[in-house]
């Protein structure tokens, strides 16, 4: 039965009503074990061809057929919800700790103790129950304007609430959870004052008001509605090697800065792997988790989205090595979800909408 949404994906509600099918199949001929055994489902909030060549992968190599749903984060977490226990869902794909922690609180995930996760991702990136495991990096860093701006400029996240900045910020909305997590991560390493602080700072030096995604905000830029965004780094990847001119040419006018390198370090989030508490397949989904944190699969699942491995024996992308290192803030990404509920609150109150 799970031919029926092999490497499906794409339109959510079409592979909702699809799994329904199957899990109502499912019941009908539950004595098909020996053919569903091998199998291990997946939802992911991912969509590139080498996701897919990957699987294939792992396929070949261990006879498990990797069956694919995407979808965008928040249909496939509300989805995780409504099918509950009966969801055929046995891994959970998607970026940004916040959203991970979100699986986690609401009860869809299961721990999992595997020496090999262990040793390929360092203890900030997973879970402090193991309940997630980052398999990219990426920052949030400033974005500049290579015609106004000189990197000497630029310093701080901080420093953009001051004068200098005064409507010249571009960034996206707060209910974005790229922002939240920011956020969270500020409180984590300053404070709840000094976040606060800076939300309000910010707020007040916000060339227009917050809107579209992070690529709108280089747009922006280049348009001179602005000098400065906040943008994840792998946004940049995309757009200088993007088939669009246009897109190729904003990006090219465009310096990529990682702030607080003389201080608390520049903002780093993940995109992870969680298993489903659910999961029938649990053998099968911690293998293909193990094979996806394999410096081989790291390469590529990173690379091809312009991320950062999370493998430390990983060399990330040449453009990504172009940029040179940098020094990340220092804590476990397991706060950015504690501190979620109170990023949201200092946002709403500092007027970022
Ligand atoms: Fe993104």
């Amino acid at each position: 039965m799970n031919k029926k949404y092999a490497a499906l994906g794409i339109s959510a509600a079409l592979t909702t009503s699809l799994l329904a099918a199957c899990a109502s199949t499912d019941e009908t001929t539950s004595n098909e074990g020996s053919d569903d055994s091998n199998v291990v489902n997946v939802y992911s909030s991912r969509h590139y061809d080498v996701d897919q060549q990957l699987y294939k992968q792992f396929e070949e190599e261990t006879g498990i057929k990797v069956n694919v749903v995407e979808g965008k984060s928040d249909e496939l977490l509300e989805r995780l919800s409504t099918e509950g226990e009966n969801t055929e869902a046995d891994l959970f794909i998607t970026a940004d700790a916040g959203n991970l922690y979100q699986a986690k609180e609401a009860g869809h995930l299961q721990a999992v103790d595997s020496d090999k996760l262990e040793s390929n991702i360092p203890a900030k990136y997973r879970d402090t129950d193991n309940e997630w495991f980052g398999l990219t990096k990426r920052a949030r860093v400033i974005v500049y304007s290579k015609d106004r701006v000189q990197p000497e400029d630029l310093s701080t996240y901080e420093a953009l609430t001051e004068e200098q900045w005064n409507g010249k910020v571009l960034v996206r909305p707060s209910e974005n959870m790229y922002n939240i997590s920011l956020l969270a991560s500020f409180i984590e390493v300053n404070g709840v004052d000094e976040a606060k602080e800076w939300a309000k700072g910010l707020v007040n030096n916000m060339a227009r008001d917050p809107q579209g995604n992070d690529r709108d905000q280089a747009r922006a830029v280049v348009a001179g509605e602005g000098d400065v965004a906040i943008m994840n780094t792998y946004y940049m990847g995309l757009m200088l090697n993007s088939e669009d001119e246009e897109e190729k040419k904003v990006a090219e006018q465009l310096g990529v800065f990682f702030p607080n390198q003389d201080t608390t370090g520049t903002h780093v989030n993940i995109s992870g792997i969680a298993m489903t508490k659910a999961s029938k397949h649990t053998e099968n989904a911690q293998k293909l988790m193990e094979f996806m944190s394999e410096p081989e699969a790291q390469e590529k699942f990173a690379g091809v989205n312009y991320e950062y491995p999370v493998n430390e024996s990983v060399e990330p992308n040449e453009l990504l090595q172009s940029w040179g290192e940098f020094k990340e803030q220092d804590i476990n990404l397991s706060v950015l979800g504690e501190n979620q509920q109170e990023a949201i609150r200092i946002f709403n109150e500092s007027g970022w909408k």
